[in-house]
């Protein structure tokens, strides 16, 4: 089987790493869920805050097992073949909501018995997820961005596409539902999305079919 005829529909996963309402970087990861299912893709949003799990700490997981959000998100991981992320970036870094999200996913255990889920990162490890990053500033957010990539490639084992897009002006470009206001942008996010497309296919290829590798 070639990796462009998949027998079903590849699934990402669209995250934005902000928590505010009306996130520069909600709109640019919506605009790419868009353009991921123009190309035949099934697309899932999470709303990381909607995920019940507090601010990292040991002592509560003692006390409680690890957060019914964290859970979710390794399920979330599980049924879907990548990821579409864009987070803002704070003081030059990826926020506390994406990395306090990702940590309490990095510790959540396999489940015991045939048939039951992998850990954590083995929910995330091989799959390909493209990054962006929105911002009103100059920079877009690139200063954030080869830390989430190191830390998703590093740790979760995930297949950080080449292509990346940091948005500068982002409130400037956003104005189009369908496309950035700057048409190099919107190539640049164009082929960001059809990277992660192309990726999720070729894995999807291979678990259908893994002797024709
Ligand atoms: C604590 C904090 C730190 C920030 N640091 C940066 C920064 O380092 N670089 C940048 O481009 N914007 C920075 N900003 C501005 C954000 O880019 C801006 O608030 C953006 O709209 C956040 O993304 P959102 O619209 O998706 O929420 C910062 C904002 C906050 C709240």
């Amino acid at each position: 089987m070639s990796a462009n005829n998949a027998s079903r529909p590849v699934r990402l996963l669209a995250i934005s790493a902000s928590s505010r309402q009306g996130s520069l970087n909600g709109q640019l990861v919506a605009l790419a869920a868009r353009k991921a299912q123009a190309l035949g893709a099934e697309v899932t949003h999470v709303d990381l805050r909607e995920l019940d799990m507090p601010l990292y700490d040991e002592d509560w997981a003692t006390a409680h097992g690890k957060p019914a959000g964290a859970l979710r998100l390794r399920e979330l991981f599980a049924a879907h073949d990548g990821l579409l992320l864009s987070s803002p970036e704070y003081n030059a870094l990826p926020t506390p909501l994406l990395l306090n999200s990702l940590d309490w996913l990095s510790v959540v255990p396999a489940q015991e018995g045939e048939g039951g889920l992998p850990g954590g990162t083995g929910t995330t490890a091989g799959k390909p997820v493209g990054l962006m990053a929105a911002s009103p500033g100059a920079l877009g957010g690139i200063r954030a961005l080869p830390i989430v990539r190191t830390y998703l490639s590093t740790n979760f084992a995930m297949v950080v596409v080449p292509e990346q897009l940091a948005l500068p002006q982002a409130d400037q470009q956003l104005v189009d539902p369908q496309r950035l206001a700057r048409p190099e942008l919107d190539a640049a996010l164009d082929r960001l999305v059809a990277s992660v497309v192309r990726q999720a296919r070729w894995r999807v290829a291979q678990a259908q079919s893994p002797q024709a590798s």
